[in-house]
């Protein structure tokens, strides 16, 4: 079996695919990241993984031949993409018939949490904001299905994973992380540079977070949505 995990990043994922599909497979890994690419070579040989290589590329544009594959793996990408069909299309075209592909990304949308406050929700709202002001497909997750409907995949079959902070430790870690990366001065900076928010806005949002990791009932459940597909046997 021949495996494309696209958007790689430091690889930890792709030594586990290479270990999944055994030592007469092979995986290979992409990234437009160069510094990705050599964390990820580096973890293969640390781990000691012969079946597996990386190699720096676009999802876009990618160098291998039609074909290529039998399964493909794109985990965190599509959702900062802007137009994640034009990258499925290229995945697709490098899959055999036949070939399975496993994607998953966040909804920037799909999140629960309580005691609700405006300022929180506006924080949580200003996230998908901020990805779609830095090019990216904060919802995507719902779609992941479509998207592999219209890239050409058929049969599809999509799910979803709840993660949640829900016990003191956890919501008072979250609410100081995300409290510190609302006062932290690049993240202001890059935000009223945007117009996204205003700094005091922002301070009024990490004092928001900082309040909610506190709280005895605090509960905060994220989506992450996952889609399989199928490249048909038979080119229509
Ligand atoms: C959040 S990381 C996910 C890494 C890995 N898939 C994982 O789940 O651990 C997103 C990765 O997508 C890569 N990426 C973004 N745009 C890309 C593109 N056009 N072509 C290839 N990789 C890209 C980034 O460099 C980054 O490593």
């Amino acid at each position: 079996m021949r495996l494309l995990d696209a958007g790689c990043g430091p690889g930890s994922i792709t030594l586990g695919l290479a270990d999944a599909i055994g030592p007469d497979g092979q995986a290979v890994g992409i990234d437009a990241s160069g510094k990705s690419i050599a964390a990820a070579r580096a973890l293969a040989a640390d781990r000691d993984i012969p079946n597996v290589r990386f190699s720096v590329a676009d999802i876009h544009a990618l160098p291998f031949a039609d074909g290529t594959f039998d399964a493909a793996f794109i985990h965190a990408v599509l959702q900062h993409l802007p137009d994640p069909l034009a990258a499925l299309r290229e995945v697709r075209r490098v899959m055999k018939p036949g070939a399975v592909i496993g994607i998953g990304d966040a909804d920037l949308d799909g999140s629960l949490i309580w005691p609700a406050t405006p300022a929180l929700d506006r924080s949580i709202r200003l996230m998908a904001e901020l990805s779609r002001a830095e090019g990216g497909s904060p919802h995507v997750g719902r779609r992941l299905r479509t998207a592999l409907h219209d890239a050409g995949f058929s049969p599809t079959a999509a799910s979803v994973i709840a993660d949640a902070d829900g016990a003191s430790e956890a919501t008072m870690r979250t609410g100081a992380f995300w409290a510190a990366l609302h006062e932290s001065p690049p993240f202001l900076a890059h935000i009223t540079a945007l117009g996204l928010a205003t700094e005091p806005e922002l301070h009024a949002m990490a004092a928001a977070w900082r309040k909610w990791g506190a709280d005895s009932g605090a509960f905060w459940a994220r989506f992450w949505c996952h889609a399989v597909g199928w490249a048909p046997l038979a080119v229509p």
